[in-house]
C-alpha cells in the first residue's frame, strides 16, 4: 500500500512538473492558449478608440490582360498586408521559444482591404487560401495572390501608346480612425515581375496615400492607397484614342 502511495505521488508530481516547467510545449499548446478566446470577426484591439494600421501594398507579377476598348486590366498580384493584433501575443520564453506560427487565414481577423476599382463582377477582396504568419509581438503578415482586375477610366492626358491605371485600395468599412492603411514601402516592389506580356511592357508603377471624405461622415477620413501602373505598348501602331 505503502509503495503504491509512493508511485502515485510519483506521479503526481510529475505531472504538475511537466505543465510548470521543462516540459516541450508544442505549436499545439501555443495555439491552445492564444485562441482558447480569440474572437475574429472584430478588430483585435484592446481599447475601441485604438487604431488598427495596416502596412499594405501590391507586388506586380504579370499582366494578363489590358484592354484598352473596355478599360479594364487584369494584373497578377502579390497583396502584401501587416498589422498588429493585440489578442495574438505570447512571451516565446514560455513556450519553448516558439517565435512564429503559420496558421490558415481563416482562423484570425484581417482587414478588410478591397480594390475600390476591380470591376463590379470581380473579387473586391482577395480570395487564395494562402496562411498567414503571425507573431509573437502580436505582428500578422499576410501575402495572398490576388488577381485584380481593375477598371481603368482612360486619362485625358494619356499619351499616345502608354496607358496608365490608378489602382485604388482602401477599407470597404472602416474610417481611418478605425483602419488605417500605410503604404508597406514608399516604393513599389517589381522584383517578382514578369515583363512577359506580347503587347505591353510595364514602365512604372507609384504609389501614394490620399485622404477621402464623404457628404455621410464630415470629418471622418478613409485613407486610399492608389498604385498607379503605367504601361507601354510593345509595337506602336495606332493610338489608343483612335481605337476607343
Ligand atoms: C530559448 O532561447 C534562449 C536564448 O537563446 C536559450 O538560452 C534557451 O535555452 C532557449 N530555451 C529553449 C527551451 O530552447
Ligand atoms: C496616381 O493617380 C492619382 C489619380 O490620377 C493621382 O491623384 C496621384 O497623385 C497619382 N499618384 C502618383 C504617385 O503618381
Amino acid at each position: 500500500m505503502l509503495f503504491l502511495f509512493a508511485v502515485l505521488g510519483c506521479l503526481v508530481a510529475s505531472s504538475v512538473r511537466d505543465v510548470t516547467a521543462g516540459r516541450a510545449f508544442t505549436e499545439r499548446d501555443l495555439t491552445r492558449h492564444i485562441f482558447a478566446d480569440y474572437e475574429k470577426v472584430v478588430r483585435p484591439v484592446s481599447h475601441p478608440e485604438n487604431t488598427i494600421t495596416v502596412a499594405a501594398s501590391i507586388s506586380p507579377i504579370s499582366i494578363r490582360e489590358l484592354d484598352p476598348k473596355s478599360q479594364v486590366l487584369v494584373m497578377d498580384t502579390f497583396m502584401k498586408m501587416k498589422w498588429n493584433d493585440d489578442f495574438l501575443k505570447w512571451d516565446p520564453t514560455e513556450f519553448n521559444n516558439i517565435s512564429v506560427l503559420q496558421l490558415p487565414n481563416s482562423l484570425v481577423w484581417k482587414p478588410d482591404l478591397s480594390v475600390y476599382t476591380a470591376t463590379p463582377d470581380d473579387a473586391l477582396f482577395p480570395t487564395s487560401n494562402t496562411n498567414v504568419l503571425v507573431y509573437s509581438d502580436g505582428t500578422v503578415l499576410w501575402v495572398p495572390f490576388y488577381t485584380i482586375k481593375s477598371r481603368c477610366p482612360l486619362l485625358k492626358r494619356q499619351e499616345k501608346n502608354y496607358f496608365e491605371c490608378v489602382i485604388k485600395i482602401g477599407s470597404w468599412t472602416y474610417s481611418g480612425k478605425l483602419l488605417n492603411p500605410q503604404l508597406y514601402t514608399p516604393e513599389v516592389d517589381i522584383s517578382d515581375f514578369d515583363d512577359s506580356n506580347p503587347d505591353w511592357k510595364l514602365v512604372s508603377v507609384k504609389s501614394d496615400r490620399q485622404s477621402k471624405f464623404y457628404p455621410c461622415c464630415p470629418g471622418e477620413d478613409y485613407p486610399v492607397l492608389h498604385f498607379n501602373v503605367t504601361l507601354k505598348r510593345r509595337w506602336p501602331s495606332m493610338s489608343i484614342h483612335n481605337e476607343i
